[in-house]
Formats: structure tokens, C-alpha cells, sequence
């Protein structure tokens, strides 16, 4: 009995062992940056636009650590639906709702677009609007993990803000809901050029932040989804007295507003919120993937930034492609304020501002 329960530890350790190379070989082939993107894209436009994100990021999440989790889905969000191009920013207009009608991006946080917004301004007030929206976006992002206590990474950089934005389907059609299991999750993921790794990565970003009862109360109601870990149900449905309760749990119970690997920990434990997350530790293509980032922080950490590379350079516009906003969430053609800041953008572009005021 003990050596066959022996044999089964050294063989499971086998399996971790072989799925750890498997990931330490996917993270030297570093995600390639795509055309017209750069790692030094502002370094003469604009050389403090990181500084400046980052230095007011970190008054915001003093006051609310929460609000770091908001800009992290922002940017999924953003980037799943018609590439990472600022569209989930756009107010609708008379073709239709915007993106932020559609139900997965009902629960983006509010503060989440102010916050953009904001950035958009300390930026422009600095440099002219030269940096787009997309691309504060994804600085934001970047500094949201980085600030949480994950890892620091560079962000390719040159996107262009979209014109247009997508239908309520189109925004259904791409995101991934909560109730997917493993095989819709790849399936979509696929789509979108990323594998199994970043599939097991990019879901990491649930190591903080939080869902509202509805996204997940079908695994506790009617029946209660026999994968999920029984005092774990429990404390949920406490939270969650009906399946359409108003309230808000965190997503990793170990540690709520600490990005770290705790999430996989969660998995491995049957303590995964959505059918999404905890499937991918039942399902034998993903499970090994889930194990290696439960025992390994650093190389999840590896991974995860570079996942968040390769996704934050789906489907982006560059070189003459869209414009740069003058506010995140109006086309410039749309924004009565537009006409204003052209002139003083090419005031400061021909740089006699100053011969000007004289
Ligand atoms: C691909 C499958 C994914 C699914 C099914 C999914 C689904 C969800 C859902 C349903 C919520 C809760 C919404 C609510 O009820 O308030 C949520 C929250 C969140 N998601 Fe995901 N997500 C996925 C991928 C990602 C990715 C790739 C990231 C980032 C890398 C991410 C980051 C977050 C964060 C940080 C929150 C918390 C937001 C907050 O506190 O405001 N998710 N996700």
C-alpha cells in the first residue's frame, strides 16, 4: 500500500517535472512585438509617459488596491474585442450602444474609465496627444500587476486608437464566458493565436480582484457543482443567498489583492470560482500547467508577462491606422472639444508655442 502510494508521488512528480520544461521552453521564445510596434516607442515624443502613469497609479491604489484589478480586466477586455485598440472605451453613439452595454463589461469598473481618462490628460498635458488610449491602457495594466506585487515587464508600445466599436454580439462572441469549460476556453483562445499556457496564465489574472454572485451562482444553485470544494460552497452561498444576489466575493480566497500564484493553489484545492478557472485543473491538457504555477511563482510570473505581451498585441492599429483620442471615449471626429486641442497640438508639434505667446 505505502509503496504503491510512493510509485504514484514519484510518478506524479514525473508529470510535474516533464510539464515545468514544458513551460520553461515556451518562455524563451519571447512573444516577437508585432509591426509598427516598439519598445521605445515615446522615447522622444514622450520619454516620462511611464513615469507618469506609474507614479499616479500608485496614489490611486493607496487609496484603493481594488481599483488595480479593474484596469487589469480593462485591458483583457479592450483587446479581445476587436484588438487592443480602445474600443471598450468608446461611449455608443447613434449607430448603436457601445461596447460597455454588452453584459460581460456591465461589471468593468466605473473608476476603471475615469481612471484612463485621467491618465489621458496628466499624459497629454505633458507631451501634446501623442499616446493613445490603447496604450495607456496597457501601461495601466502592466503597472496594476507590477504594483499588485507581480512581475515587471516592458510593454511593446505605438498602438493606435479604433474608430469604431463592436456590436453587442461581436462582444459576446469574443469574450469568454464564466460557465466555459476547458474546451471553449482553448477553442476561443485559439482563435486569438494563444495556446494552452497563456490560456492557464492570462486566467491567473484572477488572483485579484472580484466577481459579482451571478457570474459564478449557477455552480451553487439549483445543484451544487460537485467539483467545487464543499466548505468553499458553503461560505460562497453565505455570501451569495440567491443566484441574482447583488454582492461581490473575492476571487482568490488566500490572497484577494496580492498578485501572486496563490490562484493555482485555490485550483488545486477545488476552490476555483468560475467553471472557467477550475476546469482547467480538471482537464488533463491544462492540469499539469496549473500545477507548475502552484509550485513555481517565478515561473508563473514568467509566463503571465509573457502572455500579457502577446495579447496586448492582438489585432493592434499602427502607423497612420485610427488616430490618437483627444478623450478616451469620444472618436475625435465625435468630440465637440477636438478643434480646440488640434490647434494646440500643432502649436506644440511645430514648437513655436512660445514665438506664438509672445
Ligand atoms: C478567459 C477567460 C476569462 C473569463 C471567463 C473571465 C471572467 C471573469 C468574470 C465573470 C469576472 C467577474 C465579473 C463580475 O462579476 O464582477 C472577472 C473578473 C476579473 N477578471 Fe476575468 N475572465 C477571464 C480572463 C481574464 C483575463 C485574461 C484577465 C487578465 C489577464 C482577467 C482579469 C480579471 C480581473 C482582474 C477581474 C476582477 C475585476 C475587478 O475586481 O473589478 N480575466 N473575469
Amino acid at each position: 500500500m505505502a509503496s504503491s502510494a510512493a510509485a504514484a508521488s514519484i510518478v506524479s512528480l514525473l508529470f510535474l517535472s516533464s510539464s515545468l520544461l514544458l513551460v520553461s521552453e515556451a518562455q524563451k521564445t519571447s512573444a516577437p512585438i508585432v509591426n509598427g510596434l516598439s519598445w521605445t516607442f515615446y522615447k522622444q515624443s514622450c520619454p516620462k509617459v511611464e513615469s507618469i502613469i506609474r507614479n499616479q497609479l500608485k496614489k490611486v491604489f493607496k487609496k484603493d488596491i481594488g481599483q488595480a484589478a479593474g484596469l487589469l480586466r480593462l485591458h483583457f477586455h479592450d483587446c479581445f474585442v476587436l484588438g487592443c485598440e480602445g474600443s471598450v472605451l468608446l461611449d455608443g453613439s447613434a449607430s448603436g450602444p457601445g461596447e460597455q452595454e454588452a453584459i460581460p463589461n456591465l461589471t468593468l469598473r466605473k473608476e476603471a474609465f475615469e481612471i484612463i481618462d485621467d491618465l489621458r490628460a496628466r499624459v497629454h498635458k505633458e507631451c501634446g496627444r501623442v499616446v493613445s488610449c490603447s496604450d495607456i491602457v496597457a501601461i495601466a495594466a502592466r503597472d496594476s500587476v507590477t504594483l499588485s506585487g507581480g512581475p515587471d515587464y516592458e510593454v511593446p508600445l505605438g498602438r493606435r486608437d479604433g474608430l469604431t466599436f463592436a456590436t453587442q454580439q461581436g462582444t459576446l462572441d469574443n469574450l469568454v464566458p464564466p460557465f466555459a469549460d476547458t474546451t471553449f476556453l482553448l477553442d476561443r483562445l485559439a482563435s486569438k493565436n494563444l495556446d494552452k499556457t497563456d490560456a492557464v496564465a492570462l486566467s491567473g489574472g484572477h488572483t485579484i480582484g472580484i466577481s459579482h454572485c451571478s457570474s459564478f451562482t449557477d455552480r451553487l444553485y439549483p445543484t451544487q457543482d460537485p467539483t467545487m470544494d464543499k466548505t468553499f460552497a458553503n461560505n460562497l452561498k453565505k455570501s451569495c443567498p440567491a443566484a441574482d444576489s447583488p454582492n461581490t466575493v473575492f476571487q482568490d480566497i488566500r490572497s484577494p489583492n496580492v498578485f501572486d500564484n496563490k490562484y493555482y493553489v485555490d485550483l488545486m484545492n477545488r476552490q476555483g470560482l468560475f467553471t472557467s478557472d477550475q476546469d482547467l485543473y480538471t482537464d488533463k491538457r491544462t492540469r499539469d500547467i496549473v500545477k507548475s504555477f502552484a509550485v513555481d511563482e517565478k515561473l508563473f510570473f514568467e509566463q503571465f508577462a509573457l502572455s500579457m505581451i502577446k495579447m496586448g498585441q492582438m489585432s493592434v492599429l499602427t502607423g497612420k491606422q485610427g488616430e490618437v483620442r483627444a478623450n478616451c471615449s469620444v472618436r475625435n471626429t465625435d468630440n465637440k472639444n477636438y478643434l480646440a486641442s488640434v490647434v494646440d497640438d500643432e502649436v506644440r508639434e511645430e514648437g513655436w508655442s512660445a514665438e506664438f505667446r509672445k
